[in-house]
């Protein structure tokens, strides 16, 4: 059977970022970028490049770096959006694609741009030929698609690809539609727009009703041949369709949806872990392909099964997504091959410098606990490599604390290259912990959540941090610390999100 091609477009780096507490640096987007050519999808939208300068020279730089996938960034539907994101995508030559949007519903157009039907006509056509100016690849996303009429819809997809649009996206902006209205808009763009075979369309699911993935599935079926995903399903507010959960699914079901995608399905749990990893954004246990315990079998009459024939209760293998079951356990006498051939195999391709900084931290650790999990690996990754720059730096710290004694911190830090120290009462460890870090830096970061949990599984596991604060400007902003000592790790938490909002800050400032 001849199977139609579905276009993988990656969106972790733009629209993902909008997630709260998903702001990523340059390095940590270029890590990404490169988990995401591993994984071969066809396009990845790597940023906004007008939204600020950091955004800009994520963009150029992924677009100087990526070799195998096009490179795409967004712009409003102006001559200055569209300029500013060619600059930045220019160095990918003709994988570079522009992708330009305006809103088109009744709603965006009154109260948001203050424009008529019309006016918004002209500018997505003169939006097109400005891009199109540029490169031959541009993408055209009339926003809020699925809350617009559909005549108009029709017009300025219609207008769109006669200025020269090669891409059509339909995006269910406010994840407002159901899969059956969904393939019927794109049932309608097909039969009443006349040029629709000149460009693909592109569907764009967010996943507000918990329906993305369906909805795009459903426009897959219905003609779309792009669908626009992000890895764990990041996006602003309940996320966007989950890249992950559509792969496997047109995988999967190759029964009734005769789909093939180019994507390298075993590059989907390294590039999960990362993208977790680097925003701090934990994956629910149960979440499908990724969570936790998307392939454990608790139980006893499916362990049965299991043992008798996987088939009876697993539809793809934990290896067709990358998870390998069979960890192998490195320990105190496991030597510095066997530890980078770990880090390979969990998809950590790191220079010689920041295989000493990880070696040399997984020998203390294993000095403190006997057995070493793939999960404490991804953490010590995380501590030293995937850090972001220090402004802020923890050197000792002593707590104690128990049923009789006042909770008291003692604890010091390098803070702008000098030493600082101070001790603190507090109402627990964390407490006195939180206080006396809290002291040092003068941060007025609000603390919005904490969380504590378990790496492995055992006594001696390392505890793993989580914390929440908001920045100046609002943003929430996410640290993760892992230790043995659990309030170790809550302080490298604390001091890894103080950081995150120092460089915010560094890079806020170089905008202006
Ligand atoms: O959700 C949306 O409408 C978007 C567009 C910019 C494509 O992200
Ligand atoms: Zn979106």
């Amino acid at each position: 059977m001849k199977q139609d091609n579905i276009i993988i477009f990656d969106t972790t780096l733009r629209d993902g970022e909008q997630s709260p507490g998903a702001s990523m640096n340059i390095e940590e987007k270029l890590r990404i970028a490169t988990q995401l050519e591993r994984l071969n999808v066809d396009v990845m939208e790597a940023g906004f490049p007008i939204a600020s300068e950091g955004d800009f020279e994520a963009v150029k730089k992924i677009a100087q770096t990526v070799k195998n996938c096009q490179v795409a960034g967004l712009s409003r539907a102006s001559n200055m959006d569209i300029d500013r994101a060619w600059e930045a995508l220019k160095y990918a030559g003709e994988r570079g694609r522009i992708h330009t949007f305006i809103a088109t519903s009744d709603i965006h157009m009154k109260y948001k741009l203050k424009m008529s039907e019309q006016e918004v006509l002209d500018a997505a056509v003169a939006a097109v030929k400005r891009a199109k100016s540029y490169t031959p690849n541009v993408e055209f996303s009339p926003e809020d698609a699925t809350r617009t009429r559909l005549p108009f819809l029709a017009q300025v997809v219609q207008a769109a690809i006669e200025a020269g649009a090669t891409t059509v996206n339909i995006p269910d902006t406010v994840g407002y539609t159901i899969p059956t209205e969904y393939a019927e808009i794109i049932r309608y763009l097909k039969a009443n727009v006349s040029n629709i075979d000149q460009a693909i369309i592109s569907v764009h699911c967010h996943n507000d009703l918990g329906l993305a993935v369906a909805n795009s599935l459903a426009a897959v079926q219905a003609g779309a041949r792009q669908v626009e995903c992000t890895i764990n399903g990041i996006g602003e507010r309940a996320g966007n369709c989950s890249l992950e959960e559509v792969v496997m699914t047109l995988r999967t079901r190759q029964d009734i949806l005769p789909y093939a995608t180019r994507a390298v399905t075993e590059q989907i749990t390294p590039a999960s872990k990362l993208l977790s990893t680097i925003t701090g954004l934990l994956i629910q246990p149960n979440k499908a392909i990724v969570g936790a315990n998307a392939f454990a079998h608790e139980a006893g009459i499916h362990q049965h099964g299991v043992l008798m024939d996987k088939s009876t209760y697993e539809i793809m293998t934990p290896e067709s997504v990358g998870l390998n079951q069979n960890k192998l356990v490195l320990g105190k006498h496991s030597g510095r091959h066997a530890f980078i051939d770990r880090l390979k195999h969990l998809g950590y391709d790191l220079s010689r410098e920041e295989v000493d900084k990880a070696f040399t931290r997984f020998k203390a650790l294993a000095d403190m606990k006997k057995e070493i999990f793939d999960e404490d690996l991804d953490a010590i990754i995380a501590d030293e490599v995937l850090r972001v720059p220090e402004t802020y730096k923890l050197q000792q710290m002593n707590v104690s604390s128990g049923s009789f004694a006042a909770p008291t911190a003692t604890v010091s830090m390098e803070i702008e290259g000098k030493n600082k120290k101070t001790a603190v009462i507090g109402d627990g460890p964390v407490d006195a912990t939180f206080k006396a870090i809290k002291k040092l830096t003068k941060s007025k970061a609000p603390l919005l959540n904490f969380s504590v949990g378990a790496i492995t599984g055992g006594t001696d596991a390392q505890g793993e941090c989580t914390v929440r604060l908001q920045s100046e400007d609002g943003r929430e902003v996410l640290g993760q610390g892992a230790h043995p000592d659990i309030i170790v790790a809550s302080a490298k938490a604390y001091i890894n999100a103080l950081n995150k909002i120092a460089g915010n800050q560094k890079r806020i400032k170089a905008d202006l």
